[in-house]
């Protein structure tokens, strides 16, 4: 299989790290993108460690919240790694309160970070996509897209929004070899996950069927197995990744 340029917004992410690692042990040039404010404090260590592993992931700036950051970054991309062949959309926050006590704010941030920046950034590379006759396109979504979640109203929605946004485009993209899906994790060992209050948290461990958080890796995998060149005929789908915490 031909090596790709993949890029992945949210890389230094919990779930986004090991993406990153997947899809550069498949062979692809991967790179990503990282806003210091919401997503990445620890950018020095994460490039450090990333180096020590041996891993090469150049990261550029940019607000996945705004489209013309998403453009300039993406601009930048291709003029010194070449074009987008693989985008995976993982840039996301989130902003828990029940709906009563919901700031303004906290429904804006969470959907601009998690679904606007959907819309920023695959439209940047899909263009290009569809004129050279390949595309992946990978959109981390979650569980609580699916089934909602107590103390999510933004956070179910963005994620809810993705995969309205994947059925769309997957229709525009398939005759041109560009395809998109979902993928839906579970809840995942990750600094997200780690960040609810511990009763809670535990109260959510004891629906997972499996008995335990997903790992990272659980993740990537799957959005290596969709990036693949072999992987042309599946578009539009929506791959729960959950433990059995949500079968439909
Ligand atoms: N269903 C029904 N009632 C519930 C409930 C649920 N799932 N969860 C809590 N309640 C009830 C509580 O029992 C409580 O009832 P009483 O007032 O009668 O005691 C009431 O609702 C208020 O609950 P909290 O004490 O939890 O309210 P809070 O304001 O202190 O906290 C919250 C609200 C921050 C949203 C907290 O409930 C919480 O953290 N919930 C978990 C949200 C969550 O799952 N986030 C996932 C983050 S990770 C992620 O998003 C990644 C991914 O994709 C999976």
């Amino acid at each position: 299989m031909s090596a790709k340029i993949a890029l992945v917004t949210g890389g230094a992410g919990g779930i986004g790290t090991e993406i990153c690692r997947t899809l550069s042990r498949e062979g692809h040039r991967v790179v990503t993108t990282c806003a210091p404010v919401f997503e990445c404090p620890n950018l020095a260590d994460w490039k450090k460690n990333m180096k020590a592993e041996g891993f090469d992931v150049p990261v550029f700036e940019a607000d996945v919240a705004d489209f013309e950051s998403c453009r300039l970054a993406v601009e930048q991309i291709e003029k010194e790694v070449g074009p987008v062949d693989i985008l995976v959309n993982c840039a996301g926050i989130t902003r828990d309160s029940v709906l009563k006590k919901m700031t303004s704010d906290q429904w804006q941030q969470v959907l601009s970070v998690n679904l606007d920046s959907v819309f920023n950034m695959t439209r940047q590379v899909f263009p290009g996509m569809l004129d050279r006759g390949f595309g992946r396109i990978v959109n981390i979504s979650s569980i609580n897209g699916r089934k909602g979640q107590f103390g999510q109203a933004n956070y179910s929605a963005a994620k809810a929004g993705m995969h309205g946004f994947t059925m769309a485009v997957a229709q525009e993209g398939i005759r041109k070899g560009v395809t998109v899906n979902t993928i839906s994790p579970g809840y995942v060992a990750t600094e997200m996950v780690k960040k609810i209050r511990e009763d809670v948290l535990q109260s959510i461990i004891a629906q997972i069927p499996a008995g335990r958080l997903a790992e990272p890796w659980e993740i990537a995998r799957v959005v290596a197995f969709l990036a693949s060149e072999k992987s042309g005929f599946i578009s539009g789908a929506n791959i729960d990744i959950n433990g059995g915490q949500f079968i439909h």
